[in-house]
């Protein structure tokens, strides 16, 4: 028998004014765009700001529906936005913050499993990693160099 270790390692920030500046910038843009999610059902709302290679900045709000697995998370809204809008930039930042209506979320929210996994898709495919930084409504930040920190033993295209 063997064991495998994997490490994975983030930054931490202690606040949005720690931030370097043009990831202020990007926070502070995603923060804006979290009004604009539709969370009748989870009061629960997330907004994310991506920089794109060509300048761009692409942003994204949670999406919910009646059928609540039609909805979307906003960190797809995002970057499917991103792929649709411009194919062939790549997404170099992506800043992202969850906050409740009901309750305040002091602690670093990362992006689910199944936007994980698309964001895979995109940092294999651009061949370049992503830097994610993710956080709650306050409180500290957590930068990732890539999005592979976030999902180690990802499943790729490498395996089909
Ligand atoms: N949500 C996101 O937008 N991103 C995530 O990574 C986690 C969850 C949304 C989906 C749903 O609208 C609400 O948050 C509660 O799960």
């Amino acid at each position: 028998m063997k064991e495998i270790t994997i490490t994975t390692q983030f930054k931490v920030f202690d606040s949005i004014q720690d931030l370097p500046n043009d990831i202020q910038e990007l926070m502070t843009q995603a923060v804006e765009v979290r009004k604009n999610a539709y969370a009748p059902y989870s009061k629960f709302r997330v907004g994310v700001a991506i920089f794109l290679d060509n300048g761009k900045i692409v942003l994204g709000s949670n999406q919910e529906n009646a059928a609540y697995p039609s909805g979307l998370c906003a960190e797809r809204v995002a970057i499917f936005y991103a792929g649709a809008v411009y194919p062939e930039a790549k997404i170099l930042k992506m800043a992202i913050t969850a906050a409740s209506d009901s309750n305040q979320t002091t602690a670093p929210i990362p992006p689910c499993g199944s936007c994980r996994q698309s964001i895979a898709e995109y940092e294999i495919k651009q061949e370049t990693p992503i830097e994610i930084y993710f956080m709650g409504e306050i409180g500290a930040i957590y930068k990732s160099e890539s999005l592979k920190n976030l999902l180690p033993f990802m499943f790729d295209k490498k395996f089909l």
